[in-house]
């Protein structure tokens, strides 16, 4: 009885739980730095490990200087990689600028 009773509190619970973490802009946000770390592992690590920009306390505008230089060698020197659009840019740029600790 006692776990039936979980049970039923746990569907009730978690479906609500699901409902307030998506609606809200701080999911938005949990979804596109989640988005932004996929690209960067993928897309960033292919010439060099992803330990070259994690190395890196770069401001967000330096970033977006670092990234379209980096989109450009994959155009350019490596057509096979394909390119990085304007989204996938800015969605590496936000996770590259939230997720490195900042060093002093
Ligand atoms: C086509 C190969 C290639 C890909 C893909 C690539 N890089 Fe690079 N990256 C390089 C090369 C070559 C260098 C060293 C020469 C230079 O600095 O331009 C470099 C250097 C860097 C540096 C150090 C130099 C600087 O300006 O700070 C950072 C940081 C960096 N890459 C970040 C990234 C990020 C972030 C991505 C993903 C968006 C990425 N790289 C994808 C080739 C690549």
């Amino acid at each position: 009885m006692r776990k039936i009773l979980t049970g039923l509190i746990a569907l009730i619970f978690i479906p609500a739980f699901v409902i307030a973490q998506t609606d809200s802009p701080k999911a938005d946000k949990q979804l596109s730095l989640t988005k932004g770390k996929e690209l960067f592992e993928t897309k960033c690590s292919i010439c060099h490990s992803t330990e070259k920009p994690l190395n890196k306390n770069y401001t967000q505008q330096r970033w977006n200087k670092v990234v379209s230089k980096m989109a450009e060698k994959m155009k350019h020197k490596h057509k096979r990689l394909g390119e990085l659009t304007d989204e996938e840019k800015g969605l590496i740029v936000n996770y590259l600028v939230n997720a490195i600790p900042p060093k002093k």
